[in-house]
């Protein structure tokens, strides 16, 4: 099993899953700062929408970050991890 950090974001009562690692320099977003619905690398401030991942910073959509689906089950908060591709 791989290890991968993921950072939870609560917006506005909804829970949200982005991969932890910044895609510009692996900056922790999970320690970034939310402001509404986006979340400011503590890095370097590149902005990051929290629901959809998509990077304020740069539209390239390289530069996005991985979001994943999100589930909370008897108040247990469920993540759905992609198939690995290897
Ligand atoms: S590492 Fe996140 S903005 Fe640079």
């Amino acid at each position: 099993m791989e290890d991968r950090g993921i950072a939870l974001f609560n917006v506005d009562g909804a829970v949200h899953a982005l991969d932890n690692t910044c895609p510009h320099a692996g900056g922790p977003l999970g320690e970034g700062t939310v402001e509404g619905d986006e979340v400011i690398c503590p890095w370097h401030g590149w902005k990051f929408h929290i629901p959809t991942g998509i990077c304020r910073k740069n539209p390239n959509p390289s530069w996005n970050v991985q979001r994943y689906e999100v589930r909370i089950v008897d108040g247990v908060i469920q993540v759905a991890l992609p198939p690995k591709t290897d």
